[in-house]
């Protein structure tokens, strides 16, 4: 019998394209041994073939016609990752309306488009495969929809940010300053084109949102969630922390109360137990704590960003993609489970304890105007510290709660602007102790 070739077009040769070329032509005979086909790596498309690139691709089976390779009648798998969610959606959508499986590392696109690019599969005849979109190189699409399909998820927590967790770690290690770490990170090559969308918090709401939708069927776009950064968090509260036993992460957290229906997706720096799992979890690594109503917690580590751990996503998803082509069975389980319609849960529903940073003026009374506030939106302090704010009319005033909730601590934010003795914006952090 003859060996059937599967055909496969990457659409985009920037850091991920070049490490799938790359890890792909590795590994190709094993894997068609594996698989029991022929691969071919059909065609790349490039913004400019002229471009420096790393790996050697021959000119022949370079365009810049984008879409040509989407709907090339050769090519079986089209992996798009070009990124954004202009070109990418168009080459999605026009793989997807001709049957193609797409494989996908494009979580703002998923994030933004996820349902139409599921109704498109579904009418087209197409399949969409986007383990890469979340988490770098850990199977943690594929842990959710196959390894945990027994369990409903009350709570799922994680660094899913390499940028930021590196930015984090060596802050913390090193005390290096914030800039000179961005610019290494987006060096290595794990920081996104925009970096704002890394430090302000987006790219991990994009994966929340797609972690959610796995795990809870509906799709909360970013802004129905809490998306706050790590842009503001400086060395004195990773200092602060550090005494009070805590370590400083940006967590997507994803929680469910099965009994009232409802949902919250929130993305926000948070202090975390240095007993915790993920408290130690360092530089490009991610991690991700998952709750299931059957399995109890389980933990996923590793890198979360950078060419190599990004491109052994994709090339699960295309090894899936061949299957599914060859045996006509999808690997994975089936579409989330479509239940009840959840709710988004509100304000007052999402409860934390928090980590409050003041720059305020050093004078009698001004402790006094701020727990008169907090007592009147029912805010409980837990702690004070007063420190030197590096001039010397103010002080840094950092405050801990018991807990509350984002209402509550909305309007004493609100509150607290209006203090003429509270010099700046206030830093709010959330401490996340969360019972596995
Ligand atoms: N910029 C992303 C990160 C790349 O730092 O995690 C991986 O999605």
């Amino acid at each position: 019998m003859k060996t059937r070739t599967i055909r496969i077009g990457l659409c985009g040769l920037g850091t991920v394209g070049q490490g799938v070329w790359k890890h792909f032509s590795a590994s190709r005979a094993r894997l068609e041994s594996q698989l029991g086909v022929k691969l071919e790596l059909h065609r790349a498309a490039v913004k400019d073939p002229r471009k420096k690139r790393a790996v050697k691709i021959p000119a022949g089976r370079i365009t810049t016609d984008t879409l040509a390779v989407a709907t090339d009648p050769k090519i079986d798998i089209v992996c798009e990752l070009i990124g954004g969610t202009g070109l990418a959606r168009r080459v999605t959508l026009a793989a997807l309306a001709r049957g193609k499986v797409v494989v996908s590392a494009n979580k703002a696109l998923l994030c933004a488009h996820g349902a139409e690019i599921f109704a498109a599969a579904r009418k087209g005849g197409g399949h969409f495969f986007f383990e890469a979109s979340v988490a770098g190189g850990i199977p943690i699409i594929k842990a959710l929809r196959e390894g945990l399909v027994a369990n409903r998820f009350r709570l799922i927590y994680g660094i899913l940010n390499g940028t930021c967790n590196y930015i984090l770690t060596r802050m913390s290690l090193e005390g290096a300053p914030y800039a000179a770490i961005l610019a290494e990170a987006k060096k290595l090559g794990y920081a996104e084109a925009d970096e704002s969308l890394d430090v302000e918090g987006w790219d991990t709401a994009h994966k929340a949102s797609i972690l959610a939708f796995l795990a809870h069927g509906v799709w909360v776009k970013t802004d129905r969630m809490i998306v706050e950064g790590i842009d503001r968090v400086s060395p004195i509260d990773i200092r602060t922390a550090a005494t009070l036993g805590y370590g400083i992460k940006l967590l997507a957290v994803i929680g469910r109360d099965f009994e009232n229906n409802e949902l919250f997706v929130r993305v926000h720096p948070t202090l975390l137990p240095k007993d915790k799992v993920l408290a130690n979890v360092n530089g490009v690594f991610n991690g991700i704590a998952v709750t299931g109503d059957v399995v109890g917690t389980t933990t996923y580590i590793g890198r979360g960003a950078g060419q190599d751990a990004t491109a052994s996503a994709v090339i699960s998803d295309i090894a899936d993609a061949v299957t599914l082509l060859t045996t006509g069975k999808a690997v994975a389980a089936g579409r989330p489970e479509q239940g009840p319609r959840v709710r988004l849960a509100p304000l007052e529903h999402v409860i934390s304890r928090y980590y409050l940073r003041m720059t305020v003026k050093d004078q009698p009374g001004v402790l006094a105007q701020i727990a008169q506030i907090t007592a009147r939106n029912r805010v409980s302090i837990a702690s004070v510290i007063q420190t030197a704010a590096g001039r010397t009319d103010a002080a840094s005033l950092i405050l801990t709660t018991h807990e509350s909730n984002e209402r509550a601590i909305r309007s004493t934010l609100a509150d607290l602007a209006r203090l003429k003795s509270v010099l700046e914006k206030p830093l709010l952090l959330r401490i996340g102790e969360f019972t596995d």
